[in-house]
């Protein structure tokens, strides 16, 4: 690899939001490394090439590796953060683990594209990985989580989403790849609605209708935005970008939460200070309405990481 050109990054961590997600949760068979190597490879290649031929659809994807399966197929080297998922738990507030070895991730405006391309990549990994579980997601009103709220509105921005989600040069052999973190939050909606608007959106810090942020002064501590709105010592936010969209049916419903990001640990702050609270009794009151079912930590790794290694 060439260490003067940054890597081909995988397209689907940083793009936009879509319409329609496929979320597939995969288990690679016993002692498949050297067949599944080339194959993880060229499905990445294959989700970024039709990115171009279906830019219309806004079509993009990435694949996963997941952190207690990255050293038996890459078992040279380890992005340096990549450690399992930081499971939690505090009174009946539960952020449990649940891991997968690969997760692959598309997303499209049109969902007959995304379906036609989610059967060609299940194909060509057929024999090598079992299909332990997959979610459909979806675009919810004007971006909004199924709470009503709209989700996403303070992601990073334009290129500021690359330097949030990607990691640098602090990991030369890692660069343009990203630390992923995954949570099935299944909603308890009934509990949810039967609120009244106002505990609502003091739960979540903003306002529901026209999605706007409390005052600083306003803010219960409490409220989700207060307790993932963290600052590092110079003073500096803790950024994450969410690719988050809801998902599910009638029977369970919910956010499927998705951090990207440059380093593992900003994540892990964030739900800590969501779980565990701020140390002086102040969790986050949005957890006694939604429940963790999942918790899965990967790396997404460059497709020249993926083409270098695929041999
Ligand atoms: C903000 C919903 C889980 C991190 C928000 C907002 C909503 C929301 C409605 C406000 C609008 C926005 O800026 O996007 C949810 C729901 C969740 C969930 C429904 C699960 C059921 C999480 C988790 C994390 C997280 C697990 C991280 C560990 C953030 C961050 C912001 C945010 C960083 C932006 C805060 C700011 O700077 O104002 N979330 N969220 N969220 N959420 Fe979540």
């Amino acid at each position: 690899m060439d260490n003067l050109v940054m890597p081909r990054e995988q397209l689907g961590v940083c793009a936009e939001g879509n319409l329609h997600s496929v979320y597939l949760m995969l288990n690679a068979n016993d002692g498949v490394e050297s067949q599944l190597r080339p194959c993880v490879a060229n499905v990445a290649q294959y989700i970024y090439e039709l990115a171009d031929q279906y830019a219309d659809s806004a079509f993009n994807g990435f694949v996963a590796i997941g952190a207690n399966y990255w050293d038996s197929l890459y078992p040279r080297q380890r992005p340096s953060q990549l450690k399992p998922f930081p499971a939690m738990h505090a009174d009946n507030r539960d952020a449990p683990a649940h891991e997968y070895d690969l997760f692959v991730h598309l997303r499209c405006d049109r969902y007959d594209i995304l379906h036609l391309v989610a059967n060609e990549v299940c194909q060509m990994f057929e024999d090598l990985v079992e299909l332990v579980d997959e979610e459909r997601g979806f675009q919810f009103m004007d971006t909004r989580d199924l709470t009503g709220f709209v989700d996403g509105t303070e992601n990073p921005k334009g290129r500021h989403r690359q330097d949030v989600a990607l990691v640098g040069d602090e990991d030369e052999a890692f660069r343009a790849g990203s630390y992923l973190h995954v949570q099935k939050f299944a909603h308890n909606l009934s509990k949810w609605n039967r609120l009244p608007q106002k505990k609502q959106e003091d739960i979540i810090g903003r306002t529901k209708i026209d999605n706007i942020e409390y005052a600083s002064e306003d803010k219960p501590l409490t409220s989700h935005i207060k307790r993932v709105n963290l600052k590092d010592a110079d003073g500096s936010s803790i950024e994450i970008l969410r690719q988050s969209m809801p998902y599910g049916s009638m029977k369970e419903q919910g956010l499927m939460f998705i951090s990207a990001c440059r380093n593992s640990e900003n994540f892990e702050k964030m739900l800590s200070s969501m779980i565990h609270g701020d140390g002086e009794g102040n969790h986050d009151h949005l957890m006694h309405f939604t429940q963790a079912l999942t918790g899965s930590a990967f790396f997404v790794p460059s497709l020249d990481f993926m083409e270098h290694e695929a041999d």
